[in-house]
């Protein structure tokens, strides 16, 4: 399905003169995702705040603004990186449940829409904040509805128990305390309930009770503006596009016509999709019955594999030898450095490309210099046969270079 925006001529090109591994994204399936997205909430009207997490890359972010999208950080650093990727400041929220009172301080002075609060403690030093500042700072509470996503466990969050929002019985209290002080203006709630959440079921049940509490919430004088309903909704790893449509129903019926105004936090699957990490052989080896490919990419740039098991589909770049079944490994020394394990390829040469797919999205984002590795460079195709390099490769010296 993805192989039309990701030609394996163009691979071959892209990595002999950019090297591997190198992240490789695609400007035109990054942008069929956004319009799809609009498509399915055509009607609604939402905001979309595109989840920085998922991938911070400029290049990409700068897509996103110019397509009207807003933004959701979680830190200081991705509030700095959305303003400099073109964000307008009024389309940026910022989530999280550690803000530190310079963060919330550097939000406040930049003008954001609002903030996602998710304890009476970071309420109260917002408040503490604004009161410096002289602003009254617009506040939204995340709210934990209790909704069961049936996801990975590291990536489940609106059970009560996580660490993540507060019950509808405290954000009651804190609604209610907000809305008496002088430096907070209550604007919105909203729930995140999940990464990769493939059915919209717990979304219409997380809605409807957050739909049930902003009428209540009215009945006692707070009249919020903005419902959010987070991100979280799933790709099928390798696949083009997951229909969001079934998402647009489910939270559409609750909110439709209720003059709130929806926004939604989409990351992962505007951002997977459209790109893949590509890396090259550098042997091949065998160990009892098993197979190994060894790779030039390892879990410092793509931890998904080694972190949540996570599948990515892989392919060899160019015809292979007869097919085997492996497990595509990287040089970190690590048993859990894998890229994919029981995997059937033809078998590949040293030296051959392979691809895996599906890596768009927490992908470089989570990537890092284990083993003094650099991380890889990033490059942004923007036509059938036109791309470019929009992160260089770090070098050796850029190891060292933040140490005194
Ligand atoms: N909004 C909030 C408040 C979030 O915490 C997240 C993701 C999102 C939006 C975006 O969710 P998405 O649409 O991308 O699923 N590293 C994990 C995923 C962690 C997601 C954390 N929060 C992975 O690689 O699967």
């Amino acid at each position: 399905m993805l192989g039309k925006y990701f030609k394996h001529s163009l691979l071959k090109k892209i990595a002999n003169r950019a090297g591997t591994p190198v992240y490789v994204y695609s400007a035109p399936a990054f942008l069929k995702q956004i319009s799809t997205y609009k498509k399915a909430f055509k009607g609604l009207d939402p905001l979309f705040c595109y989840a920085m997490k998922a991938n911070s890359s400029g290049a990409l972010c700068a897509l996103a603004a110019k397509a009207g999208w807003g933004a959701d950080v979680v830190s200081g650093g991705e509030l700095y990186r959305a303003l400099k990727a073109g964000f307008k400041p009024g389309n940026i929220i910022f989530s999280g449940v550690g803000k530190t009172p310079a963060e919330l301080e550097y939000a406040l002075k930049t003008g954001i829409m609002f903030i996602n609060a998710e304890s009476m403690e970071e309420v109260l030093e917002l408040e503490r904040v604004a009161a410096r500042l002289k602003v009254r700072a617009p506040l939204s509470l995340r709210i934990n509805p209790d909704v069961d996503p049936h996801t990975h466990k590291f990536i489940s969050t609106g059970r009560l128990g996580s660490k993540f929002g507060v019950s509808f019985e405290e954000a009651l209290k804190i609604y209610m305390y907000a809305a008496e002080s002088a430096h907070l203006n209550p604007v919105g709630a909203q729930f995140h309930i999940g990464s990769q959440v493939h059915k919209a079921g717990p979304y219409a049940l997380a809605a409807g009770r957050l739909a049930a509490f902003i009428v209540k919430l009215a009945s006692r004088g707070v009249n919020l503006k903005y419902a959010d309903v987070g991100g979280g909704w799933g790709v099928k790893e390798g696949d083009e596009m997951p229909d969001p449509a079934a998402l647009a129903k489910a939270v559409g019926s609750v909110f439709a016509g209720t003059g709130l105004k929806l926004v939604l936090e989409p990351g992962r699957s505007v951002a997977a999709p459209a790109g893949l990490l590509l890396t090259a052989v550098i042997y091949r080896k065998q160990s009892g019955k098993k197979n190994f490919i060894v790779a030039d990419a390892a879990m410092n740039d793509l931890v998904r594999p080694a972190l949540y098991g996570a599948k990515h589909p892989v392919a060899l770049i160019g015809p292979g030898g007869e097919e085997k079944v492996f497990d595509l490994v990287g040089p970190v020394c690590e048993s859990g450095d894998f890229l994919a394990q029981g995997v059937r390829l033809p078998e590949p040469a040293a030296g051959q490309l392979i691809a895996i797919y599906s890596a768009g999205a927490y992908g470089f984002s989570m990537s890092s210099q284990y083993n003094s590795r650099p991380r890889a460079a990033e490059v942004l195709i923007t036509g059938p046969t036109s791309w470019r390099l929009i992160r260089r490769r770090e070098t050796y010296k850029d190891l060292t270079a933040c140490e005194i």
